[in-house]
């Protein structure tokens, strides 16, 4: 028998960044593959992955604790002047908001006179649409936190980083150490320390792995950092780098709740918590035949040119719009072709900067009632909308709705967790995410006991399983539509440092080239010429600013960097074939 071959503990490349040796043929393989193979992939959030702690691991959940024990310290004091900030760039700076909000919601329940905020890189509008660029920006980073701070007199700062990289974060961190008798800061990430981010910063002394060596000795910090492995489709840590930062904060953050109230509930336990949504990830890729068959329908129409809503009501339809907003860096896709919306929209939500615009004269529409003026008229065949659907007070008003978008042939697929619902057999796909959520946090202390936290873990709970359907529902889709090959982006967007680099790897990768000659290739897609000699020395930023904006530019690349096409006939050849078929072609991939 042939040994397993060990993972070098010392090895350079970060694993966020790795390929996931479970889904190398991800793009191969039916949706009903694809849901399997996403189940299998999630499983590592709670297995782990090699011989790195888990999520699910006692050098972690004594971590957590460290940090449950601060946030309770914070959270028990009511004279104002302390704070739990959490934050983060893209889907961790949504998750970030979210959490923020909801824990906000929870303390003003129970009477708790808690201050939580947030902060995102790119400000509130990156909530909801994908600005990559601010998540280079470390001063801002520091100034953000600042300025958030300026009352406070003690902070428990959460800086969320998966790939343990944005230096908008570095930047946080750095300031809170440098702040010591003000900020307790906390790292949140998903590799271990050394393989934080080494490359340089822009105009700035330090890079992300210094500050994370930096806390790892100053003695008041703490980092938190599971393993959860490689990502299903390489990099994007909205997947489970998200997952994995949305159950550990709020395990941590109820723990500290129920600390405070309820002494001796089930929830002051961090294993019970994690053990909950380990069996709610198992409820529910039960339902792996209709998350399938939802992937279909949804490709079926980006395919067509048409689009994938999703819509929901109360705080859990934040997770459409969590969801739709990385769909564009990560496979170029259209604004419009995966969106989010919610009841109430702003309302709901209650952001910051309230209501916001997409233009100077455009509003950036996310409210359900948007979505009934704007979209409904113009919904097609080829379009697919999501139900995320809410408890049973308001199946009336559900039920119209249905109706009028089955008028226009829409393909309609509903999520719904109640055991059984009336409204099941008006969707063509329906996802039940079976059983009792309560099961798992039973009110231990009897009938005189608030449920106010059981019922907010069965809210987190099914977060999280809506997160793991929609996960798999738009990258499925994406898949089969041709945007990953070999668990790779083929067209990932360039527009920020990181995705850069990344661009330069999956370049190297398909066209079997060095890094130096991937990088000159991906110069040559993201300004379009044969010549480059004059932007070899400009800053990454610079490029970065240009890359944004142009289309295709890592399938531009690839085919450059095979030295079988120019700029103009690798432009031309796209224009009617995928670049997955003329790798193929090629002999570049099987
Ligand atoms: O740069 C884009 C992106 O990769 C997003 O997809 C992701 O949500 C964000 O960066 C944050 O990444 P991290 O949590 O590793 O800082």
């Amino acid at each position: 028998m042939s040994a397993k071959k060990k993972y070098p503990k010392d090895a350079t490349t970060p694993i966020t960044e790795l390929r996931n040796e479970l889904t190398i043929d991800i793009d191969v393989g039916t949706a009903t593959d694809i849901a399997r193979t996403l189940r299998q992939c999630d499983a590592q959030i709670f297995l782990g992955w090699k011989d790195f702690p888990s999520v699910l691991d006692e050098n972690t959940i004594e971590a957590m604790d460290k940090v449950a024990e601060k946030a309770k310290e914070i959270l028990r004091d009511s004279s104002g002047d302390k704070a739990i900030v959490i934050s983060g760039c893209g889907t961790s700076g949504r998750l970030a908001y979210f959490l923020a909000h909801k824990f906000s919601q929870l303390a003003e329940a129970q009477q708790i006179s808690a201050c939580y905020d947030y902060l995102i890189a790119g400000g509130d509008i990156a909530l909801f649409t994908s600005q990559e660029a601010p998540e280079d920006d470390w001063k801002r980073g520091e100034e953000d936190l600042i300025h958030l701070s300026r009352s406070k007199k003690q902070v428990l700062f959460i800086g969320i980083t998966c790939g343990l990289s944005a230096p908008y974060v570095a930047g946080q961190l750095d300031h809170c150490m440098r702040h010591r008798d003000t900020f307790i800061p906390v790292l949140l990430g998903f590799n271990p320390v050394h393989q934080a981010r080494k490359n340089p910063i822009e105009q700035w002394d330090k890079s992300f792995f210094d500050v994370a060596n930096a806390l790892e000795d100053y003695g008041k910090g703490i980092i938190l950092n599971p393993v959860v492995g490689p990502e299903a489709i390489t990099g994007s840590s909205r997947m489970k780098g998200g997952s994995a930062t949305k159950i550990l904060l709020e395990s941590i953050l109820l723990k500290a709740h129920a600390s405070i109230s309820q002494p001796r509930s089930v929830l002051n336990r961090l294993t019970e918590i994690l053990l909950m949504y380990e069996n709610m990830y198992r409820r529910t890729y039960l339902s792996c035949s209709s998350i399938a068959c939802a992937i279909e329908l949804a490709a079926k129409s980006l395919k067509s040119n048409g689009h994938v809503f999703y819509i929901g009501w109360g705080l859990k339809g934040f997770m459409g719009l969590l969801d739709a907003s990385e769909c564009v860096p990560t496979f170029s896709a259209n604004f419009d072709d995966v969106r989010g919306f919610i009841e109430e929209g702003y309302s709901t939500l209650n952001n910051r900067e309230g209501e916001l615009m997409l233009t100077e004269s455009k509003k950036l529409c996310i409210s359900l009632e948007d979505f009934q003026s704007n979209f409904l008229p113009e919904l097609t065949l080829h379009d697919t909308v999501v139900f995320i659907l809410p408890d049973n007070k308001v199946v009336q008003e559900v039920t119209q709705l249905i109706h009028l978008i089955k008028e226009k042939g829409t393909q309609l697929i509903g999520i719904i967790f109640q055991k059984e619902s009336e409204l099941s057999n008006l969707f063509k796909s329906c996802i039940h995410v079976e059983g009792n959520h309560s099961s798992g946090c039973i009110n231990e202390e009897g009938p005189s006991t608030p449920i106010l936290l059981t019922d907010f873990l069965n809210q987190c709970l099914q977060e999280i399983s809506i997160k793991w359907i929609l996960n798999a529902i738009s990258t499925g889709a994406h898949v089969l539509k041709g945007k990953v090959i070999r668990g790779l982006m083929i067209d990932v967007k360039v527009s920020n440092n990181k995705l850069f680099h990344r661009a330069i790897s999956i370049v190297s990768t398909f066209a079997r080239v060095d890094q130096k000659c991937a990088l000159h290739a991906v110069l040559k897609a993201i300004y379009r010429r044969d010549s480059i000699d004059d932007v070899l020395n400009l800053q990454i930023s610079e490029h970065v600013a240009r890359g944004t904006v142009m289309d295709q530019v890592v399938p531009v690349a690839v085919l450059i960097a095979t030295d079988k096409f120019s700029i103009a006939s690798a432009m031309e050849v796209l224009r009617t074939s995928t670049v997955s078929h003329i790798l193929k072609s090629l002999g570049l991939v099987e």
